[in-house]
């Protein structure tokens, strides 16, 4: 059966983009109020869902240790190779392991986890309730669960009235075939809701770059969507991508894609009553 592209794109990733997701998804200082809500602390165990180059898994050891462990779960056998050669680098090989697989749904036990962390990946899914059902379902009553999401739907880019009209239309085309839920960022309460989850609370994060910060998401992610989605030519995404150089060479450049942070709880007794 074909994949449909927002799977497929992950499924197989080129040498070049692993490069650029290498870089893209570093983890960064800025990323630490995402982190807060998880409460992380020695001891824990962590499962990583969709840990991708696994930077992020890599923070999250180290800030369960000593005696935590985390365990990154990612559909992509690159990913899971570079994060555990990554890891190995870092001297954690015994506190992090990696998993290749697809989900939903997860492939660990119920209660498995004291924390469950979700960073960008639950536009991606099939089924973004599903997963967030199954996030519940391995957290151990008490535990923590927190989905960090951007909302594609409100992305903004302005680089100025010239190239208005083809930044519009590389963003939808982009958009057309790179996610399965758009709006996930607004929705991601509601599936923890649906999921059973307690105490949730939404946090958003929305910050607009003008320094250039996100543009290699432009750059690397959105102009390579908008050329596959068909419905841009690749020398019209090659001249807004020369555009957008020379938005940002002169201060014209803008971007913002609202981060939303929900954090829930799973009951302390059983969320299935038994
Ligand atoms: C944008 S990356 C985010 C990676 C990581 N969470 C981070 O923030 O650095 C999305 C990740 O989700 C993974 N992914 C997407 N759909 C998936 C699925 N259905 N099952 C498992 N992993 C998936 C991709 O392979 C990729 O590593």
């Amino acid at each position: 059966m074909t994949q449909p592209y927002y799977k497929s794109h992950w499924i197989e990733i080129e040498p070049e983009r692993h490069v650029a997701y290498d870089d893209l998804l570093k983890f960064h200082p800025a990323m630490e109020r995402l982190l807060e809500p998880l409460e992380l602390r020695p001891g824990l165990k962590v499962l990583d869902v969709g840990s991708g180059p696994g930077h992020t898994t890599i923070a999250l050891a180290q800030r369960v240790l000593p005696g935590g462990h985390v365990t990154g779960v990612d559909i992509n056998a690159e990913f899971v190779k570079r994060s555990g050669d990554r890891a190995r680098a870092a001297g954690l090989q015994d506190s992090i392991d990696y998993r290749r697989s697809e989900f939903p749904p997860l492939p660990f036990a119920d209660c498995s986890f004291d924390r469950v962390w979700c960073k960008n990946v639950l536009e991606y899914v099939d089924d973004a309730g599903a997963t967030v059902a199954e996030m519940a379902r391995v957290t151990a009553p008490g535990g923590i669960v927190v989905a960090v999401d951007s909302d594609w739907a409100m992305m903004a880019v302005e680089l100025g009235e010239a190239s208005r009209q083809m930044t519009n239309r590389i963003l939808e085309a982009a958009k057309s075939i790179a996610v399965n839920e758009p709006q996930i960022g607004r929705r991601l309460f509601h599936h923890f809701l649906a999921a059973g989850l307690q105490q949730i609370d939404v946090k958003v994060f929305a910050s607009p770059d003008r320094k250039g910060l996100m543009a290699g998401m432009l750059r690397n992610s959105i102009a390579r969507y908008a050329v596959d989605s068909g419905k841009v030519s690749a020398a019209d995404v090659q001249r807004w991508l020369a555009e957008l150089d020379q938005a940002q060479a002169e201060g014209r450049y803008l971007f913002l894609l609202p981060q939303f942070v929900v954090c829930g709880r799973r009951p302390a007794a059983s969320i299935s009553g038994e």
